[in-house]
């Protein structure tokens, strides 16, 4: 799992792995490339080895995404979940894990993608365009920001008088059902 802040998706899914409802999906370690990521004390309490890939203290985005890259293959890692991680990977990464690279977007895809449409920005975006519905949407990853081909979708009201924090607290509690399910069916059809 990787991750950049606070890692409720990963909660979630350490949730559904406790709980015996991750199936074949084991989370055998997590990545943060921030080291303040609330996330990372969340996976210690669930004993999943955590570690920080600092991009800033790597001071290259090659050096980074090389460190990257041998915390994957060291781990002997079979599929990679991006659960609120921020950068974008590079193509030697994504060729590595071609289809096996899976990411939580809060939004409808393809509607609200792309660089720069994360967190908040997405929820405002719903809001200024005045949808009637957003949602969320487990994807794989390609080459582009919230692009690859789409898995599962959870769909949810717009209400009047909602503000991005109010849209995103609704579509939160469905990409933290969403997102566990999407992994299980996903790591059951790997062979
Ligand atoms: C989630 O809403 C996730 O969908 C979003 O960041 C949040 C991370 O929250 N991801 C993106 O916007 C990616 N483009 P979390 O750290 O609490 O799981």
């Amino acid at each position: 799992m990787l991750i950049s802040g606070g890692g409720s998706n990963l909660e979630a899914i350490l949730r559904a792995q406790a709980a015996g409802e991750l199936g074949r999906g084991q989370v055998g370690l997590v990545i943060s490339n921030k080291p303040e990521a609330a996330g990372l004390e969340r996976a210690r309490r669930y004993n999943v080895p955590a570690r920080v890939v600092d991009r800033k203290a790597l001071g290259s985005e090659n050096a980074f995404q090389a460190a990257l890259l041998s915390a994957l293959t060291d781990s002997k890692t079979d599929v990679v979940c991006l659960a609120g991680f921020l950068r974008k990977l590079a193509p030697v990464i994504i060729q590595k894990f071609r289809g096996r690279i899976l990411n939580i977007h809060p939004a409808l895809l393809p509607k609200y993608g792309g660089a720069g449409m994360y967190g908040h920005f997405v929820h405002e975006a719903v809001i200024a365009a005045g949808d009637a519905e957003s949602g969320c949407t487990v994807h794989v990853v390609d080459e582009e920001f919230d692009r690859g081909p789409v898995l599962a979708q959870v769909r949810v009201p717009v209400l009047p008088g909602d503000n991005a924090e109010t849209l995103a607290a609704r579509v939160l509690e469905q990409e933290h059902r969403l997102y566990p399910q999407a992994i299980t069916r996903f790591c059951e059809g790997l062979s």
